[in-house]
């Protein structure tokens, strides 16, 4: 069993996972601007401002425990606003990367020392598989493409100490970000044609529970066709 920080907790999937953390028996510090309101302890920062992480990360000896001795990270958080290129302001482009990238790189940086020391694992929960060229969502898509990247060259660096990384693809899945982004693309949501939170959850578990000798280092996640 192991210490997992999640970010994106207080989300429909983030929620569900740290349900499933938990009831596995892992110790889970979440991260996130609104984390107090969670049953697990947490780490308070709004990850739209990546510069602020490092003093959060230490700024009470709870906090600086927690990041001293992680098994594992799970960067979940994301925001999703949907825009054409035309209509979409600077401002808007930094909130994008830095809360679906450039605060993913660096709560990564931040414990990356306990994560070395455990070999542990890091999943970033990427955008559905196969995103590209999306009109009016280029912020998002674009941030995830850039994500994917992250993790891409992570792997790559930190396979040396023992540091593993996975890239969770998820389909559709039923939460409050699908729900408003199918409403804003003007297309029909019901919750019980997409993947449930929990289901999505348990796999992602899955992929932090595989045996020491080999890992999942990306999965795309589909609903079933119903
Ligand atoms: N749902 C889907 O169909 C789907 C499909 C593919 C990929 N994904 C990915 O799955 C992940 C979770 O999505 P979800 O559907 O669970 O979305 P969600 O319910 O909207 O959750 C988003 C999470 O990100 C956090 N967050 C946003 N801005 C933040 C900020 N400035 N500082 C700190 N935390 C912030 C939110 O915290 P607050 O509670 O404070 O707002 C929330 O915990 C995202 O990476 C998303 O891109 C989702």
């Amino acid at each position: 069993m192991g210490h997992v920080l999640v970010s994106g907790a207080t989300g429909g999937i983030g929620k569900a996972l740290v349900n499933a953390l938990v009831g596995a028996g892992h110790q889970v510090t979440a991260v996130g601007r609104d984390v107090g309101r969670l049953d697990v302890p947490g780490i308070e920062v709004d990850l739209a401002e990546p510069e602020s992480l490092a003093a959060a990360a230490g700024e009470t000896s709870d906090a600086a425990a927690a990041m001293a001795e992680v098994d594992a990270l799970v960067y979940c958080a994301a925001i999703a606003p949907i825009a054409a290129v035309a209509d979409t302001d600077p401002a808007t482009w930094q909130r994008i990367l830095a809360v679906n990238v450039a605060s993913a790189a660096e709560l990564v940086r931040q414990a990356l020392p306990a994560l070395r020391r455990s070999r542990g694992h890091v999943v970033f929960v990427n955008a559905a598989p196969g995103m590209t060229g999306v009109a009016r969502w280029s912020g998002y898509v674009g941030s995830k493409a850039a994500l994917r990247e992250l993790a891409d060259s992570l792997r790559v660096e930190e396979a040396p100490h023992g540091v593993r990384v996975t890239t969770v693809y998820p389909g559709g899945t039923a939460t409050e970000l699908l729900r408003e982004v199918r409403n804003t693309f003007g297309r029909p949501y019901d919750p019980d044609l997409f993947i449930q939170p929990h289901t999505l959850a348990e796999m992602i578990c899955w992929v932090l529970n595989t045996p020491r000798d080999a890992y999942v280092c990306e999965v795309s996640v589909l609903p079933s066709p119903r």
